[in-house]
C-alpha cells in the first residue's frame, strides 16, 4: 500500500483552501479556486462523505472532471460550427465567486470563457432547497446578442467510485457507484454505496428543462495516479441534458437512447439547468425520493425486457395526467389500460408489435409537459430464444476442424460476430483456448441449454465435446507432471509460442506479442480455480439432460457425469507433493458456482454419500473461513461483483443469517432497478470487455454475466423473506428479476449470444464477441423461476409467468401459467411455497386463499421425454404449506410424481 502524500498535508491547509457549507441535509465544501464539490456527507451520517475528498489533491489539474464542473457546445445561431467549454480542460482561471443572494456560492465565468462571455453570461450556483443541495447553472443571452444554440450541456457527476490504492474493507466501507435513469424529465441519477446499506443519494432535476437525455462518458487522461478508466477506477459520466452537437459528431454513428436536442436563446433569454441532491436512506426508497422531488415514476412488471409470450405491465405514479404516449419505432409496442387496486397509480398492458425485436422507446407526455422516457427490448419467447441460442451453438459455434496443435476440437468455441467467424486465434490466448471465462463461456451456455431442454444430437455433440476434447486435454486425466494431478483443467488450450508452431501458423495481423499472450506453459497452468467450475457445468448439464430425457446420453451414463462433475470441484482444494495447492482463489467465491448445490444435492439423491459429505464439509470449511472475513467477496481483483453468488450460496446453505444479510447489501449497492432495461438489474460491471472484447476498454457493461450470477442471490432470497408483500422485499425481487432477464437481451434475432453491450454513448452495440456470456446464460437458466406476488398497490402480479384469472379485491384464487424460460420452477409468495422438478413442466398453478391450497398442474414439457419427475418443495416462511399426498420424499430427496399430474398443496 502506497502512503498517499495527502496524508502529509494538516487539515487546516485543507480547508484554508475550501468553502464550507452547512444545511439541513448535507455539509461539505466546494472547492476554493474552482468552486466544484469537494466532499458531501449527509447530516444523517457525518462520517460518510460521497465525494472521493481525500484523493482531491491527487485529481485537482487541468482535464479533471468534479460535480460543478460543465460541458457545453454551442454556436451563433448564424454559424455551423460548435465551440466548445469545459471548466476542467484548464483551471488557470478562476470563476468569480461570491455568496450573494441566498447562494452558498456563486461563480460567473466570464473571465473562464471569454470567447462565449462575448454573447452570454454563464452563472453557478450552490443553493439549499428544502434542505437539499441544488447545483444550478444559469446561461444568459446578452439582450442585444445575437441568437445562440446550445447544442450539448453536460454536468459532470463526481462521486467515490476511486478504488486506487484502497484496501477492499476501505473501497467497501467508502466508495460508491453511480448509476443512470436516462428517462427525459422523470430522469434521475442514484449513488448507491457499496455496503448496499445507505444512506445513497438521488439526484434529480431541479427545473423542468433539465431532462435527462443522455449519459455521457468523460475521458480523462489514464495517466494519473487514481488511475483513471482501468480496474480500480472506472471513470466519470456527465449528465447530459441537450446532445444535439454530439449526435452530429461524436455520437453520429450510433442511435442514441433519447432524441438529441439542442436550446435556441435569443437576445435576452436564459435558461437554468440545475439538479438536486437528495438523501435516500435505503435502496429501495430511491423511486420513492424521485417522487417526492415532483418527478414521474415508472414500475416495470416483470421488467422492460418483453418476451413476446409473457404479460407485461407498466405503472405509473405521478400527480398529474397521461396525456399520450409514443413509441420508437413505431408500432414497437402497444399499450392499453388494466385495472389495479390502487388509485395512486396507473397501470397499462404492454404489448410488443408482431414481429418487433431490439430496442424499442415508450415516451410518456404528461398533461403538466413533463416527459418520461422507458427503455424497452423486446425478444422472442424464453423456449424459443433458447433453441435459436442452442441452433447458433451447435452449429455455427461448433467447432470440428483439424487441431493437431491445441487439440480443441470438437468443441463449442467462442465466436466473432463482426466477421461471422468462429475465434480460433486471439491474443488474449484463453478466448480461443475454451477456458477461463471468455473461453469457456460458450460450452459452458450449451452444457445448461442441455440441461433443460436436451436435444439428442446436441447433447450428443457436447458428450464428444466431453470425451475428445476435455477429459484428458482440458482437463488432465493422468497426472502429467507433479504440477498437473489428475483432474485439473488448463487455462486455456490455445496459446502463443512461434517456436513450437509451422512459420507462418499465427495470424500475422494479431498482436500476441504486444499484449504478452500467453505462451504454452502459461496456458497449461491449471491453478485457476475458476475454471474448474465451468468444466463442473459442463458433466452437471449432461447429468441433468439424462434425468430430463431418459436414454439421450449414449457415450456415458448418468453418475459417470455427476462423478466427474464431483471430482473437478473437489480438485480445487486438492495439492500436489503434499502440500503445494493446486490451484489459488478456491477460497473466495467463484462466479457460476451456483451450480454446485445442484451437483451436491445430486449427490446425495444418487446416494454418494461419501461424495456428498465431503463436498459439503469443503463448501463449509468456505462458509466458515468467510465468515472470518470483515469483507469476504474477494477475486482477482480488487474489487469485484462476482464472489458474492458463492458466498451468499453456501452463508445460505449453513444458515449462516448475518453473512446472508451483509452479501444481499452489498448486491444491492451494484444492481441498481430502474425504468430502462440496460440498467435495470444490471450488476456493476466495467473492465471484462479487455479480457473478453473486441472492443477492449473499461466502459460500464449493460447485462454481462453479473446480472445473471448476482440476481441468484436475490431471487433466492425473496422467497424467504417473512413479508413478501413489503415494497422493500418486491424491490429486491424487481432487481432480481431485471438481473435474470438481462442475459436474454444478448441474444440477437439470429441466435449469436454477445458477452455484453457497450453503453458509451458513442458505440452503444453489442460486443460482437461471444466471451463469457454464457457464465450469464447459466445465471438465466439456474434463475429461472415464476414468482406470483400480492403487491400491495398492483394486487397479484406474476414476475415470469401469465396470470390466467386477473383477481384482486376479493377474488379467492388465481392461476398462473409459467412462461420463464425453463418452467420447472415456482415460488407462490402468499403461500411461502417454493417448488421445484427436475423433469417435465408446470403447465400451471392455482393459489386459492379461501381453501388455503395450491394445485399444480404438470405437463411432458417439450424437448423432454421423462415419463415421471422428481418433484421437490419448501415451506419458506412458515406458512405450514404441505404437499397433500400420503407418498413420502424418497431416496432421491423429493418425490417421484408422474407426468402428466395434478399436485395439492395445503396451507
Ligand atoms: C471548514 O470546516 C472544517 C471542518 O468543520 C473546519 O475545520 C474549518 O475551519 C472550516 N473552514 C472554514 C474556512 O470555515
Ligand atoms: C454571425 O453573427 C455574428 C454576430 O452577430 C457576426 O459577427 C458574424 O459575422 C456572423 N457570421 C456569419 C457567417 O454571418
Ligand atoms: C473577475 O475577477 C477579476 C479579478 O479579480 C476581475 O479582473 C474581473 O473583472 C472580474 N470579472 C467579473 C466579470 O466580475
Ligand atoms: C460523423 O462525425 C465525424 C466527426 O465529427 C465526421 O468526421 C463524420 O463525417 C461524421 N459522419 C457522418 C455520417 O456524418
Ligand atoms: C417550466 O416551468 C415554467 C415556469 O414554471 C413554465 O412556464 C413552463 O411551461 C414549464 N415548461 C415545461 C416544459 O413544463
Ligand atoms: C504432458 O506434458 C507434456 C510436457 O508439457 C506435454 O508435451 C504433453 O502433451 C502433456 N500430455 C497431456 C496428456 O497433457
Ligand atoms: C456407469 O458407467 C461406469 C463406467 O463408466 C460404470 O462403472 C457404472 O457401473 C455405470 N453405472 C450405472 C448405474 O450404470
Ligand atoms: C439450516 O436450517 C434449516 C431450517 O432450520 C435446517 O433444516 C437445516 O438442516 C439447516 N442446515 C444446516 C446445514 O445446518
Amino acid at each position: 500500500m502506497r502512503l498517499l502524500s495527502f496524508l502529509a498535508l494538516s487539515p487546516a491547509a485543507v480547508y484554508a483552501t475550501v468553502h464550507n457549507f452547512s444545511i439541513n441535509n448535507w455539509q461539505g465544501y466546494f472547492n476554493g479556486a474552482s468552486g466544484v464539490l469537494q466532499s458531501l456527507s449527509p447530516v444523517a451520517d457525518l462520517s460518510y462523505d460521497f465525494s472521493p475528498s481525500d484523493y482531491f489533491h491527487l485529481r485537482n489539474g487541468p482535464g479533471n472532471y468534479h460535480t460543478g464542473d460543465i460541458t457545453m457546445s454551442w454556436r451563433l445561431a448564424n454559424s455551423s460550427e460548435w465551440q466548445e467549454i469545459d471548466s476542467a480542460a484548464s483551471r488557470q482561471t478562476s470563476p468569480n465567486t461570491s455568496t450573494l443572494n441566498g447562494s452558498l456560492l456563486r461563480s460567473n465565468f466570464d473571465n473562464v470563457f471569454p470567447a462565449a462571455a462575448k454573447y452570454m453570461t454563464i452563472t453557478r450556483d450552490w443553493q439549499e432547497l428544502d434542505g437539499d443541495l441544488i447545483l444550478s447553472y444559469n446561461i444568459a443571452n446578452h439582450p442585444s446578442s445575437p441568437s445562440i444554440e446550445i447544442g450539448a450541456f453536460g454536468l459532470p457527476l463526481e462521486f467515490n467510485n476511486i478504488f486506487t490504492n484502497r484496501t477492499p474493507e476501505a473501497t467497501h466501507i467508502k466508495c460508491n457507484l453511480i448509476d443512470p435513469y436516462i428517462g427525459l424529465d422523470a430522469g434521475y441519477a442514484q449513488v448507491t454505496r457499496l455496503t448496499g446499506t445507505g444512506p445513497n443519494i438521488v439526484i434529480t432535476p431541479a427545473t423542468n428543462v433539465t431532462k435527462f437525455e443522455a449519459w455521457n462518458f468523460l475521458y480523462e487522461n489514464p495517466d494519473q495516479p487514481c488511475e483513471y478508466q482501468s480496474n480500480v477506477f472506472e471513470g466519470l459520466y456527465a449528465w447530459q441534458t441537450l446532445s444535439l452537437a454530439y449526435a452530429e459528431n461524436q455520437w453520429n454513428a450510433t442511435d442514441p437512447w433519447m432524441p438529441p436536442t439542442s436550446q435556441i436563446l435569443n437576445a435576452g433569454e436564459s435558461v437554468t439547468y440545475a439538479l438536486r441532491f437528495t438523501v435516500a436512506s435505503q435502496v429501495a426508497d430511491i423511486e420513492s425520493v424521485a417522487a417526492s422531488n415532483g418527478l414521474p415514476v415508472a414500475v416495470g412488471i416483470p421488467g422492460f425486457i418483453v418476451p413476446e409470450d409473457v404479460d407485461t405491465f407498466l405503472y405509473l405514479n405521478y400527480q398529474h395526467p397521461v396525456k399520450s404516449m409514443s413509441v420508437v419505432p413505431a408500432g414497437a409496442l402497444s399499450l392499453s389500460p388494466a385495472t389495479i387496486p390502487s388509485s395512486e397509480w396507473k397501470a397499462y398492458s404492454v404489448k410488443p408489435g408482431d414481429g418487433t425485436f431490439g430496442r424499442a422507446r415508450l415516451i410518456i407526455q404528461y398533461a403538466d409537459g413533463k416527459q418520461q422516457a422507458v427503455s424497452y427490448y423486446l425478444i422472442n419467447g424464453g423456449p424459443q430464444t433458447v433453441e435459436k441460442y442452442a441452433e447458433f451453438l451447435f452449429d455455427e459455434q461448433w467447432f470440428t476442424d483439424d487441431d493437431p496443435y491445441f487439440h480443441r476440437s470438437p468443441s463449442v468455441i467462442s465466436y466473432d460476430y463482426g466477421t461471422k467467424s468462429q475465434i480460433l486465434q486471439e491474443y488474449r490466448t484463453w478466448i480461443a483456448g475454451i477456458s477461463d471465462e471468455a473461453g469457456a463461456g460458450s460450452f459452458e451456455a450449451a452444457a445448461m441449454k442441455t440441461s433443460v431442454y436436451p436435444v439428442a444430437s446436441q447433447v450428443h455433440q457436447l458428450e464428444e465435446m466431453v470425451a475428445r476434447t476435455v477429459y484428458n486435454w482440458l482437463q488432465n486425466k493422468h497426472a502429467n507432471g507433479t504440477e498437473n494431478p489428475a483432474n485439473s483443467v488448463k487455462r486455456s488450450l490455445f496459446y502463443w509460442q512461434p517456436d513450437l508452431l509451422p512459420p507462418d501458423y499465427y495470424n500475422k495481423s494479431i498482436p500476441f506479442a504486444d499484449n504478452y499472450a500467453w505462451n504454452q506453459s502459461n496456458a497449461w497452468d491449471t491453478w485457476r480455480a475458476y475454471d474448474y467450475v465451468h468444466v463442473s457445468a459442463l458433466y452437471w448439464g449432461l447429468y441433468a439432460a439424462e434425468s430430463q430425457s431418459p436414454g439421450v446420453l449414449q457415450l456415458q451414463n448418468q453418475t459417470w457425469y455427476l462423478l466427474r462433475a464431483y471430482e473437478t470441484v473437489m480438485e480445487i482444494w486438492a495439492d500436489y507433493d503434499g502440500k503445494t495447492p493446486v490451484t489459488f482463489y478456491g477460497s473466495d467465491g467463484l462466479m457460476c458456482e451456483t451450480v454446485w448445490l445442484y451437483i451436491l444435492r445430486a449427490l446425495k439423491a444418487e446416494g454418494y454419500t461419501t461424495q456428498f459429505n465431503q463436498m459439503q464439509a469443503r463448501m463449509q470449511s468456505r462458509e466458515k473461513y468467510w465468515s472470518t472475513q470483515k469483507i469476504p467477496y474477494g477475486s482477482e481483483m480488487p474489487w469485484d461483483s462476482t464472489g458474492e453468488e458463492g458466498v451468499y450460496l453456501w452463508a445460505k446453505y449453513f444458515n449462516n443469517t448475518a453473512l446472508v444479510t451483509q452479501t444481499l447489501d452489498a448486491i444491492r449497492g451494484y444492481m441498481p432497478t430502474v425504468a430502462h432495461w440496460g440498467w435495470n438489474g444490471c450488476a456493476r460491471r466495467y473492465w471484462d470487455f479487455l479480457y473478453g472484447g473486441s472492443i477492449a476498454r473499461v466502459e460500464r457493461m449493460i447485462h454481462h454475466y453479473g446480472s445473471g450470477l448476482n440476481a441468484l442471490p436475490l431471487l433466492d432470497a425473496y422467497k424467504y423473506n417473512p413479508t413478501p408483500s413489503n415494497l422493500s422485499a418486491i424491490y429486491d425481487l424487481r432487481v432480481a428479476y431485471g438481473g435474470n432477464m438481462g442475459p436474454m437481451s444478448n441474444i440477437n434475432d439470429e441466435g449469436f449470444g454477445s458477452e455484453a453491450f457497450h453503453s458509451f454513448p458513442d458505440t452503444m452495440i453489442w460486443e460482437a464477441y461471444s466471451s463469457d456470456y454464457g457464465q450469464n446464460f447459466l445465471g438465466h437458466i439456474l434463475g429461472a423461476c415464476t414468482y406470483l406476488v400480492d403487491h400491495p398497490d398492483f394486487g397479484m402480479v406474476s414476475f415470469g409467468g401469465n396470470i390466467l384469472t386477473p383477481s384482486y379485491g376479493g377474488v379467492a384464487s388465481v392461476s398462473v401459467q409459467p412462461m420463464d424460460t425453463v418452467r420447472q420452477r415456482i415460488y407462490v409468495a402468499p403461500a411461502g411455497l417454493a417448488m421445484q422438478i427436475n423433469a417435465g413442466a408446470i403447465d400451471s398453478f392455482t393459489y386459492d386463499s379461501t381453501a388455503k391450497a395450491v394445485t399444480v398442474q404438470l405437463g411432458m414439457g417439450s424437448g423432454q421425454s421423462a415419463k415421471s419427475a422428481i418433484m421437490t418443495y419448501e415451506d419458506t416462511i412458515g406458512t405450514g404449506v404441505e404437499y397433500a399426498s400420503s407418498a413420502q420424499a424418497g431416496k432421491s430427496g423429493g418425490y417421484s410424481v408422474t407426468l402428466p399430474s395434478t399436485l395439492t398443496f395445503n396451507m
